[in-house]
């Protein structure tokens, strides 16, 4: 692991965290390793290395530039969810013929740049299936397409993160399967060359993988029958990462191929789209203790960081773990840890045991490189935290803060 502990000081990489919330001029901040992200890059190439595959980023969990072209600099595809991922996925460096846009809510926009561009295409409904074709016809361009099929395996995971159930609003009906493959035949600007899905997010069990991969090679057996030649078998993303920290063994990514190897058909191509398990466990959110309270029979650690710069424990009640950077002697007790946003939703943790820190201490939200900074927000007029990265010795700023004034620009309208 990057991030260690050493005499009661969190390191990350070669560094001491508290030594770089001394010299880092603001508070909160996301800390990166790059060893970590490797490492767990390294681990789909590991896992895929005798297999036809693309592994697709999914650009939704950590859109830091620096960290998306690191990513493609090391042969990653992207997966997309937006024009502006599109954009940004090009400044990054990704081949896009090893990008797929996904969404059911694609606009014209968005679907012109991925033709343009030669983006495969995840079909969605009925009605972006026609969007899709409207934007083919309107440039005269083919596109290769694959349709997203719910195969209805429940994933065991928080509703908010569950996307690949027969009543999700993602994906076709499958009763409408014939429908789309008559669509397609039809139109001679588009090629159907694979079928997709997304079971949701956080799995822990490698058999929802295998019992979705065996229900999507029966699809594409009957996409075949029809006269087509689908080659990409793409399983979507969702691999969990180890949030609680309980000794539970969370499956790696060889354990997820290996599980499936012997039901993959001879000539396809995996897609894999992977987000919170390759940067989910290559950060920490630093932040310094503001105060300690206590009201009635509740003890409170109050931080600078709050549900505006990080979100999840408020918005799925998940857990993440606290620690603090530096040792300390104060009394243990048990603490909700809270930020400074004007909500009661604002926590970053509950019900914690933790010695009483003092003023000024340095705390870490771990895990935090998924859907953390992604999702900040200006909520309370918090500023988008800066983001720096470590690579052994080395310490840089890879998104600086935003500031009011960055902020009050936008009102020069
Ligand atoms: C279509 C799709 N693919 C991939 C992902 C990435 O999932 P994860 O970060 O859990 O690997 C998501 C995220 O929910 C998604 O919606």
């Amino acid at each position: 692991m990057s991030f260690y502990h050493k005499n009661g000081y969190l390191y990350c990489e070669d560094l001491k965290v508290k030594d770089i919330q001394d010299e880092v001029q603001y508070s909160p901040f996301y800390l990166y390793s790059l060893a970590q992200v490797k490492a767990n890059y390294t681990a789909y190439q590991d896992a895929l290395k005798d297999t036809n595959a693309i592994i697709g980023y999914a650009v939704k969990a950590n859109n830091n530039l620096t960290l998306l072209k690191k990513l493609s600099g090391m042969g990653s595809g992207a997966v997309l969810v937006s024009g502006n991922e599109l954009k940004l996925s090009l400044a990054a460096g990704f081949n896009l013929k090893r990008t797929i846009l996904n969404g059911n809510g694609k606009t014209l926009d968005e679907l012109a740049l991925a033709v343009e561009h030669g983006v495969l295409i995840n079909i969605d409904s009925e009605f972006d299936l026609k969007h899709i074709q409207q934007t083919t016809n309107q440039l005269n361009t083919p596109a290769n397409v694959l349709i997203r099929i719910n195969p209805d395996v429940n994933p065991e995971v928080h509703p908010y993160v569950s996307t690949g159930m027969k009543n999700s609003k993602f994906g076709i009906r499958n009763e409408k399967l014939n429908w789309f493959l008559n669509e397609i035949k039809n139109d001679n600007l588009l090629n159907l060359v694979g079928v997709h899905c997304h079971l949701g997010s956080t799995i822990k069990k490698v058999r929802i993988f295998r019992d979705a991969t065996e229900i999507m090679v029966d699809f594409m057996k009957i996409i075949e029958k029809d006269g087509f030649s689908p080659h990409y078998l793409n399983i979507g993303g969702g691999l969990g990462i180890d949030y609680d920290r309980s000794g539970e063994d969370i499956p790696s990514p060889t354990d997820l191929i290996d599980s499936i190897r012997d039901i993959l058909p001879e000539h396809i191509t995996l897609i894999i789209e992977p987000g919170r398990s390759i940067i989910g466990n290559a950060a920490v959110f630093v932040n310094r203790v503001t105060g300690v309270k206590t009201n009635g029979n509740k003890h409170f650690i109050v931080t600078d960081g709050s549900m505006a710069e990080l979100i999840r424990p408020s918005l799925y009640d998940t857990y993440q773990h606290i620690e603090f950077i530096e040792p300390v002697e104060g009394k243990i007790d048990t603490f909700d840890v809270v930020g400074p946003v004007c909500e009661s939703a604002d926590f970053l943790g509950k019900e914690r045991r933790l010695p009483t820190p003092s003023e000024g201490t340095g705390l870490v939200v771990c895990d935090a490189g998924a859907y953390c900074h992604a999702m900040s927000s200006n909520y309370n007029l918090k500023m988008s935290p800066p983001e720096y990265l470590v690579d052994g010795d080395k310490l840089t700023c890879i998104r600086r803060v935003e500031t009011l004034d960055d902020y009050l620009r936008l009102f020069d309208v």
